[in-house]
Order: C-alpha cells, then sequence, then structure tokens
C-alpha cells in the first residue's frame, strides 16, 4: 500500500512517500528554521504564509523522489491536529485538493501518534509496548496494547519537555530551537548546579518542567547580577540531567506497574544525546528503540506510517468534511 503522507502542523512543510509504513521512498521537509529563529520562536501568521509557498513544491518533489504518479497512491494521510491551526489547514486543504482530484481516500491523523509510529520505520513494534512522547508540546507516557490503542498514563501539568529546553536556551542566549544547542553543549559540562527534579519519585506517571525551567532561569538571572562567571556548558548539563533523570526515572516506575516487551521513544527530544544515552544506559530488561534522529522531529513519513496503521485497523477513511483541529486528544479509534 502506498501511503503519501502530509505534515504542516508547525514550522516543517513536510511530504513523504511510504510503503506499507515500513519502506520510505521519499521525505521531503522544508524547514522554516531560518526564518523563525530571527524571532526566537515559530511566529504562527509567517508559519501559515511558509507553508503555503513551499507545499506545491514539497508535493512534487516527493512524488518525483519516489518515482512514482499521483494515481499509484493508495491513501493520503495528512496531519489534522494538534497544531497551529493556520498551518494545519495548509496541509489538510492541500491534501484534500489532492484526494478529491485524483480519487484517493484521505486520512486524518494525530501528530503525536506519527511521532509514536516513527520508530516503526526502522524498528518493528511489538506489543505491549510503552511509548515516552517528547516534543515541543508533548511529554506523556503513552501505553500501546496493540496498534492504534493508546492509554496516556501521565503527562506534563505545565511545560512540555521540548518548550522548557527552548526557553532555558533562550535566556542562555542559545539561538532558536534551543534544544539541540543545549543538547551539543551539555556534552562538553558538568553537572555542578544540582537542579532539583520536581515529581521525579511522585507516584503518579505525570511530569512538571515550569518550575524547574523557572529555577535555571532565575539562578542565570541572579549569578549576572552577582557579575558571577556563568558556565555555559554547565548550565546545559545540570539542565539536561535533571531533565533526563526525571524521564529515564518515570519510564522505570511505568515499566514496574506495567511490563512490556518495548519502550520506544517518540518527537523532537528523543533526537537528544543525553537522553538516548541514559535510557539505554539505565534500562536493560526491555528493548528501548529511538526514531533514527531525520525522524525525530517532525516530517511527514512518520505521519504515513501512522496513517498505514490506522487504515488496516479500523478500515475506515475520512472526507472532503475533513478539518484542521489545533487541539485533539489522542485516544483509541481516533
Ligand atoms: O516533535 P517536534 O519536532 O515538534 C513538536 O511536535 O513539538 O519537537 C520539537 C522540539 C523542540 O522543542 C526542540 O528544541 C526539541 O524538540 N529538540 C531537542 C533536540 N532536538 C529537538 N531537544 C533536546 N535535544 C535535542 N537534541
Ligand atoms: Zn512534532
Amino acid at each position: 500500500m502506498i501511503v503519501l503522507g502530509v505534515e504542516t502542523s508547525c514550522d516543517e512543510t513536510s511530504v513523504s512517500v511510504v510503503i506499507d509504513g515500513k519502506t520510505v521512498l521519499s521525505n521531503i521537509v522544508l524547514s522554516q528554521i531560518d526564518i523563525h529563529k530571527a524571532y526566537g520562536g515559530v511566529v504562527p501568521e509567517i508559519a501559515s504564509r511558509e507553508h503555503v509557498k513551499g507545499i506545491t513544491y514539497v508535493f512534487d518533489q516527493a512524488i518525483k523522489q519516489a518515482n512514482i504518479t499521483f494515481e499509484q497512491v493508495d491513501l493520503i494521510a495528512v496531519t489534522e491536529g494538534p497544531g497551529l491551526i493556520g498551518s494545519l489547514l495548509i496541509g489538510v486543504n492541500a491534501a484534500k485538493t489532492l484526494s478529491l482530484n485524483y480519487q484517493i481516500p484521505i486520512i486524518g491523523i494525530h501528530h503525536i501518534s506519527g511521532h509514536i509510529y516513527a520508530n516503526n520505520i526502522e524498528h518493528d513494534m511489538k506489543f505491549p509496548l510503552l511509548a515516552l512522547v517528547v516534543s515541543g508540546g508533548h511529554t506523556e507516557i503513552i501505553l500501546m496494547k496493540e496498534h492504534y490503542d493508546f492509554q496516556k498514563l501521565g503527562e506534563t501539568q505545565d511545560d512540555a519537555v521540548g518548550e522548557a529546553y527552548d526557553k532555558v536556551a533562550r535566556i542562555l542566549g542559545l539561538p532558536y530551537p534551543g534544544g539541540p544547542q543545549v543538547d551539543k553543549l551539555a556534552i562538553l559540562g558538568e553537572d555542578t548546579l544540582h537542579f532539583p527534579r520536581p515529581m521525579m519519585t511522585s507516584p503518579d506517571f505525570n511530569f512538571s518542567f515550569s518550575g524547574l525551567k523557572s529555577h535555571v532561569i532565575n539562578l542565570h538571572h541572579n549569578m549576572i547580577q552577582r557579575n558571577e562567571a556563568i558556565i555555559i556548558e554547565d548550565f546545559c548539563r545540570s539542565f539536561q540531567d535533571a531533565v533526563t533523570d526525571i524521564l529515564v526515572k518515570k519510564t522505570q516506575d511505568a515499566l514496574l506497574k506495567y511490563p512490556v516487551k518495548q519502550v520506544i521513544v517518540a518527537g523532537g527530544v528523543a533526537a537528544n544525546k543525553g537522553l538516548r544515552k541514559k535510557m539505554l544506559d539505565s534500562i536493560k530488561d526491555v528493548p528501548v528503540c529511538f526514531p533514527n534522529i531525520k525522524y525525530c522531529t517532525d516530517n511527514a513519513a512518520m505521519i504515513a506510517v501512522s496513517g498505514y496503521f490506522k487504515y488496516q485497523k479500523f478500515h475506515k477513511t475520512d472526507n472532503y468534511m475533513l478539518n484542521g483541529s489545533s487541539r485533539l486528544s489522542l485516544h483509541k479509534g481516533e
């Protein structure tokens, strides 16, 4: 089954062709990072305009690189939410136009299900599994007993982990998106600042990162006021160690309650080298999988994979009524 994936929920315009939820024939990602960098974060209005500018080119490139024609596509899978509404609508409307024009069935996909299914490209998902979702907008632990069955065990009560990374990076004067920058510098530093690890030992599977973020920001501010030398690498390392300790401990706690066959990590922060190492070093009884770095951050291949498995499970598609939705929950049958 040839699935054409479409992803425009934030600041990447992406279209991909994937066979049977596994073999990626093309995955074109047009990133807007350089444009939003000047503003220190994503500007929604600009993001929508850039999607409009790039989407036709990205569709054509994805088809060309896959060496197929639109007529050969069996299913179009498009991110319907959550995300920036103006951005989502560009992808959804472009996908619906193609669907009507070529009479190809269309299916709406939850963005986070895409991040989870990115793991299937290079690993076969084995159930039951635990998914640690760590992106710019989400931090959750999800239990999956079978394909397309998402049971949320816990989530962040405030900031998402990627969001905390980006805010800490901004205070430290690092360019947007800050997560990869903090990761790079953390490797060169030491955990000298011993930041708190909020909710690490709470008896649930929830997270909280805004207190930690404020702690880092306040300390940085106070040190500047006192004219103390700031070792940026140590700030990054201390923050990263606190975050990864929390993420690993919560995953270990979930594993004690839910013995599973596999742990998968999903979302932009799954690219984090410190997190990858700590997860692999700390969890030995169960295989821990990460997507290839190129499938961690937003891309359409993951949406095509998720679309394939959603269709295989429910044998249902959407129609021209499909719409973008900035808030959308991830639950069974969605
Ligand atoms: O999943 P994603 O591409 O977009 C959302 O769905 O939110 O995640 C983007 C987030 C950003 O906050 C970015 O800073 C973070 O993932 N990120 C990282 C790394 N690479 C991307 N955070 C920490 N370490 C990284 N290596
Ligand atoms: Zn994402």
